[in-house]
């Protein structure tokens, strides 16, 4: 009797371990993000021991293969329990208008976050008076890292303008440097620097602009930003179409590269790396603007972990969980009530452009425009790479907006 109700026992202990997951979806495997992520994870582990987590990860930066996996199983009916996504267009378009998600207002008030994110951040994962998502981040887009040796070396400055960048891209060219570090592989990454050219060239009402109708895609400052784009390509190395962003980070690492645009995920990457030879100025002519993008992770409807995913939610917005995880991963908390003091330098200098420089959103990064749009933009830009021609380009992107419903 005693030996039946034991088995019993056991068997229940063993139903309930089983059921007890959480799977969280994302893209972090590069390094930086791989090791923010475990921050969450290690924290969750220790308040919940008996959920087994399991990392849902596809490989590939900006959600490049990651989106499309996803969206076969939210359709397919097969949703993970929390997801990665993009705070603004592509959380709103994409996941809540359609239904697939659960409001998480209740969340925000019983935690208190309404009260420690900035509005800026709240608003844009806002939809019908809820909140739909919980960021754990703000990132960056338009950061111009360096080699700090080369630049010594080299007696260079960091360029702040276009004619800057080009006069020291020059120079380190004459020197056998790759002077801009570049990786297409993923198909984004052209599409994330020409983001930062249109802004060099807009300012940033006139970018902004772009993704409300207010500025024309056939402005002028489009085709000069393409004519810009074109002249940086000369100047990156010959490989990029074999290289992940992290792998053209590699190359600056490797001191064979001068300089990179991309996210501060670079800083993460950078720091995962050991190496301490960075430094960081804004993309040219970007001066007093912050291209921004938060991650979040929301609760689908028909999760299947449904109370531990809450758990988890609670982690990530938590003040401990925003500390460990933007240490590792280069962002800065989209919590205003942290400790500054426990950031690395160039998260500190982030956290005080953050206050002071005017917003835009990130088209690249899910927060300016629908994800169909985004796609469309980063294809065209991908194809301008390997042939800049600007005034078919210029055309594209004018068609491609005309079907968003902007005018010409
Ligand atoms: C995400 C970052 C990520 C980067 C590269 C961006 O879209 O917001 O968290 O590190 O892609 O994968």
């Amino acid at each position: 009797m005693v030996k039946r109700l034991l088995v019993v026992l056991l068997a229940l202990v063993v139903t309930l371990a089983v059921a007890s997951k959480l799977e969280v979806f994302s893209w972090w495997t590069a390094g930086g993000e791989a090791e923010g992520l475990q921050e969450l994870f290690n924290i969750y582990s220790k308040l919940y021991p008996g959920v087994e987590i399991i990392n849902a990860t596809v490989a590939g930066g900006a959600g490049a293969q990651a989106k499309a996996v996803l969206k076969t199983r939210m359709l397919g009916g097969d949703p993970p329990d929390t997801f990665q996504v993009h705070a603004g267009r592509e959380l709103i378009d994409t996941w809540v208008k359609t239904g697939f998600m659960e409001p998480l207002t209740e969340l925000f008030i019983s935690e208190g976050w309404t009260k420690v994110m900035p509005k800026g951040i709240l608003d844009i994962i806002s939809y019908n008076g809820e909140y739909w998502s919980v960021p754990v981040n703000i990132h960056r887009a338009n950061v111009l890292w360096y080699n700090k040796t080369i630049f010594e070396k080299y007696g260079l400055k960091p360029p702040k303008t276009f004619d800057e960048f080009f006069d020291v891209a020059e120079k380190l060219k004459a020197k056998g440097i790759i002077p801009l570090a570049f990786g297409t592989k993923d198909g984004w990454e052209a599409a994330h620097v020409f983001e930062t050219v249109l802004i060099g060239t807009l300012g940033a009402e006139g970018y902004r602009g772009l993704w409300t109708g207010k500025t024309k895609w056939s402005d002028p400052r489009v085709t000069q930003a393409l004519e810009i784009f074109a002249k940086m390509l000369k100047y990156v190395n010959p490989d990029h179409a074999a290289r992940t962003w992290d792998e053209a980070c590699a190359l600056i690492v490797e001191g064979k590269a001068a300089m990179n645009i991309m996210g501060d995920w670079a800083a993460g990457y950078f720091m995962a790396k050991g190496f301490e030879d960075f430094g960081w100025t804004l993309a040219p002519n970007n001066e007093g603007i912050f291209d921004a993008l938060s991650d979040s992770f929301g609760l689908p409807k028909g999760a299947k972990n449904r109370e531990n995913v809450i758990a988890f939610l609670k982690v990530l917005g938590s003040k401990e969980g925003q500390e460990a995880f933007n240490i590792k991963k280069g962002s800065i908390p989209a919590r205003t009530d942290v400790n500054k003091d426990l950031f690395p330098a160039y998260q500190k200098s982030a956290m005080e452009d953050w206050l002071k420089h005017e917003i835009v959103p990130s088209v690249m990064h899910g927060a300016a425009a629908p994800e169909s749009w985004v796609t469309e933009f980063k294809d065209v830009i991908a194809l301008f790479v390997a042939r800049p021609d600007v005034k078919t380009t210029q055309k594209a992107l004018i068609s491609i907006a005309r079907l968003h419903g902007m005018p010409e």
